[in-house]
């Protein structure tokens, strides 16, 4: 087992002035992991409530850089996390491509669903997505001119497969049967469709790098509805796409997927998606990632957000057993998807101190 009883002062070690966060996509090792969090900046901040109360709607709140900056330090100030991830959303994507979005209180986001390809045609130049985006672009200027010396700045995306299943359902999905039936009825018109949103996505992100990103996460959070021959078709080579069209302009960017719920397909991605990383959701088995994932690629994750939310010492054994696993090799703590609304702040506090108590 190649990394598994290699002690961390052993590794390339942190240069001076190296971001802890940074160090650990490059494969460096470190006795205490750096941390971040999925949606750090988000409802379960009463900071952050008091901000999206002074916006007419979340979308505002993505697109008035001075805000969305503000509150993508909130969770920097209160609890020193290593990376700081801009402040958007997948969904701005489809935004750009002219499709309807609006956020309704309590139930998500709401799409005018793409029926059938002749809807593509409707949709604009998804080269010009960057230029439609440009406010993100002054936040993340904005961050990268007023975060800590030593905390990362990340940038994102939705990976095409998620973004498609938003566009297609016109929303959230339970089983995504409208967008699955269409990928297998009309691959071709399907595939034009993710070819468009890679487009857009190389755009979007260009503009985020060249404003002062320092690494890149593709969330493909719905990557665990397909069958393993639709994976690799819809998840796999996309996010290849992304990558290799991201790195042929920006060669050292780090990239980190998050084929979450991949299951077994994880192995098949992380072989050929060309990722620097691999965030893991919390149903992979912390041994599985130990001896078969981590020697190949660095990991970051797998913390259940549930246990986050319910704190005390259910939360501490989670965390030991997730650091006694994964601290030897190169490891970003993290959670296994975002963090739920109704977590206790409290709770992130007692999870910080326990890892930086190592
Ligand atoms: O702190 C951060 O992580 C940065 C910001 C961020 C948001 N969304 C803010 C947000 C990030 C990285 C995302 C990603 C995102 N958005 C994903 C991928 C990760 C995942 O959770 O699987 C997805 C699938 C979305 C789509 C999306 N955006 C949904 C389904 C919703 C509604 C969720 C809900 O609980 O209502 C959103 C809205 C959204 N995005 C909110 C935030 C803070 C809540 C809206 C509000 O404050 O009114």
């Amino acid at each position: 087992m190649p990394n598994d009883a290699k002690p961390a002062s052993q590794g390339i070690s942190l240069a001076p002035g190296e971001k802890k966060f940074l160090h650990a996509l490059k494969g460096g090792l470190q006795k205490v992991p750096p941390i971040w969090l999925m949606r750090q900046a988000g409802r379960y901040l009463p900071e952050y409530r008091e901000v999206r109360a002074t916006t007419e709607g979340f979308l505002d709140l993505c697109f008035t850089p001075e805000k969305a900056c503000e509150v993508t330090l909130q969770p920097i100030r209160r609890y020193g996390f290593d990376a700081a991830i801009l402040f958007s959303d997948i969904l701005v994507i489809p935004w750009a491509l002219g499709q309807g979005l609006r956020f309704v209180e309590g139930e998500g986001p709401k799409l005018d669903a793409l029926a059938d390809e002749k809807a593509l045609a409707a949709l604009a130049d998804p080269t010009k997505a960057g230029e439609a985006l440009a406010p993100i672009g002054e936040t993340v200027a904005k961050l990268s001119a007023s975060l800590p010396r030593e905390t990362a700045l990340i940038g994102f995306a939705g990976a095409p497969w998620t973004v498609a299943t938003y566009m297609i359902e016109g929303g959230s999905s339970r089983d995504f049967t409208a967008t699955k039936r269409w990928a297998h009825m009309a691959p071709e018109a399907f595939g034009k469709l993710i070819d468009m949103i890679v487009e857009a996505t190389v755009s979007y992100l260009s503009v985020q790098i060249e404003a002062g990103a320092e690494a890149i996460q593709l969330f493909d959070s719905w990557a665990g509805a397909l069958d393993a021959a639709s994976f690799t078709r819809w998840v796999t080579e996309p996010n290849r796409a992304v990558v290799d069209r991201i790195k042929a302009r920006h060669p050292d960017i780090p990239i980190i997927g998050f084929p979450r719920a991949a299951g077994m397909n994880l192995y098949g991605y992380v072989e050929a998606a060309g990722v620097d990383a691999v965030s893991l959701d919390q149903m992979m088995p912390l041994d599985l990632i130990r001896h078969t994932v981590q020697p190949n690629i660095p990991v970051q994750g797998n913390l259940d957000p549930v246990l986050l939310l319910t704190g005390g010492t259910a939360l501490d054994s989670a965390v030991d057993a997730i650091l006694e696993n994964l601290s030897a090799g190169p490891f970003v703590f993290n959670l296994g998807h975002g963090i739920m609304k109704e977590t206790p702040p409290e709770h992130v506090t007692r999870l910080v101190e326990r890892i930086r108590a190592r």
